[in-house]
């Protein structure tokens, strides 16, 4: 497959940064003409097909695709990352079970940076590799916690972050297929350059603030719906609809109403998301896979209209609603997934933000009143 040459950065509307260049990066280009998307000059279509998250993360954080005996170093110590310490299960037991999964894993990543905080800045790496490790284990403690009562151990055959996931949500050895489609879903989101997450990471970061606290903050940022939450919401309205037909009737209605469609839509391409195609055909194997006759058709559907009637196409977070639901991923574990991902991104958008810090700092038009004329607590109305 060849990366799209139609996507454009021509801003749409004015406001929210659109069409600003604010900094210089060599982690990643998206929608660039005759680029596409890339991680360090490689093609996502190359790295999705051929190359495991493992691999990528290794890019990412270190630079360049690892070589055999760098790729088990690598995934050697990851595994030895995935235990927790007691202080972090016991802080996970206390937090409700309706509590959202990204808040815990907010929570769980601030605790971990009290409890081994990042002594100084030549200890980064370790602290990526911490949190790429834990994360899941985080967040799946306190899920198999609250509902079963289970304490999971982070003992576990899987050398790969997605079949570790997979493995410690069932509780069983994960099928081959699931596996391979969740390694790919952490492909795709691994990184996404100046996406509002990683801007927040590199905010925090330039104060030479620590990565705990910069990862924090990004977590917080991924959370809403206009950005990782996207994903969430968009299964949430895939569900409401039997057939294909009935999605048309409704989201027309919705469209009237001037109602956002989550999973639409991008602020850098105009024409289509390069991820789009990869997780479509992963969602359309897996719903096959499963026997699906609603959801996929109805997803398609809802994205044949999106496009006639607003020239609107679906983004990385539509298909992977379906594709996870697929494999039973519970939907509010969804956007939690694609923090256990891209942590890595983040990760070196911190390490490249401090190589060559600057304080990030912009200025604002003023636009509220001048010459107030105070006057003393005493005499206000
Ligand atoms: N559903 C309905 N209309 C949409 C839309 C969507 N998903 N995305 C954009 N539009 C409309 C906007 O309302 C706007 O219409 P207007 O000109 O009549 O006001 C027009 O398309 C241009 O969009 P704009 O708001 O300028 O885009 P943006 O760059 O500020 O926002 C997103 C980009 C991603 C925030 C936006 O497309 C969106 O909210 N999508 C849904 C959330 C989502 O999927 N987020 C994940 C992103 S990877």
């Amino acid at each position: 497959m060849n990366s799209s040459t139609q996507e454009t950065t021509k801003p749409k509307k004015k406001g929210g940064l659109a069409g600003i260049t604010a900094g210089q990066t060599a982690i990643a280009t998206v929608g660039k003409e005759g680029k596409g998307l890339t991680y360090r000059g490689y093609s996502i279509y190359d790295l999705a097909e051929h190359s495991t998250f493992e691999e990528v993360a290794h890019l990412l954080l270190v630079g360049h695709l690892p070589n055999q005996s760098e790729l088990d170093e690598f995934k050697t110590q990851l595994r030895a990352n995935r235990a927790i310490p007691e202080e972090l299960c016991s802080a996970l037991r206390d937090i409700p079970a309706d509590a959202h999964p990204m808040d815990v894993l907010r929570t769980g990543c601030s605790m971990l940076g009290v409890l081994e905080p990042e002594k100084s800045f030549a200890d980064q790496q370790r602290v990526a590799l911490r949190m790429l490790g834990a994360f899941p284990s985080i967040l799946l403690y306190w899920y198999r916690f609250k509902n079963g009562g289970t304490k999971i151990d982070f003992a576990s055959e899987q050398d790969s972050i997605a079949g570790y996931f997979l493995e410690k949500l069932h509780g069983k050895n994960p099928d081959e297929t699931h596996v391979r489609a969740m390694d790919v879903s952490l492909i795709l989101y691994a990184e996404h350059e100046f996406n509002a997450s990683t801007f927040t990471a590199r905010v925090c970061t330039a104060t030479l603030s620590d990565q705990y606290s910069a990862i924090t903050g990004a977590i917080g940022t991924l959370r809403g719906p206009l950005h990782g939450g996207a994903n969430e919401a968009a299964m949430e309205l895939i569900e409401k609809f039997d057939n294909p037909d009935v999605a048309e009737t409704g989201l027309m209605k919705m469209l009237a109403e001037k109602q956002l469609i989550m999973g639409f839509g991008h602020r850098v391409y105009t024409v289509s998301d390069p991820r789009n195609e990869v997780i479509k055909s992963w969602a359309e194997k897996l719903s096959h896979q499963v026997g699906d006759t609603v959801l996929y058709p109805v997803s398609v559907r809802i994205a044949e209209v999106m496009w006639r009637e607003k020239k609107l196409f679906p983004n990385l977070d539509f298909f992977s609603a379906s594709a996870y639901h697929f494999m039973g991923i519970p939907t509010p574990m969804f956007t939690p997934i694609f923090v256990l991902s891209r942590v890595a991104g983040w990760c070196a958008h911190i390490f490249e933000q401090r190589s060559n810090n600057k304080l990030i700092r912009p200025g604002a038009e003023y636009i509220g009143p001048d010459d107030q004329k105070y006057v003393p607590l005493s005499e206000r109305s």
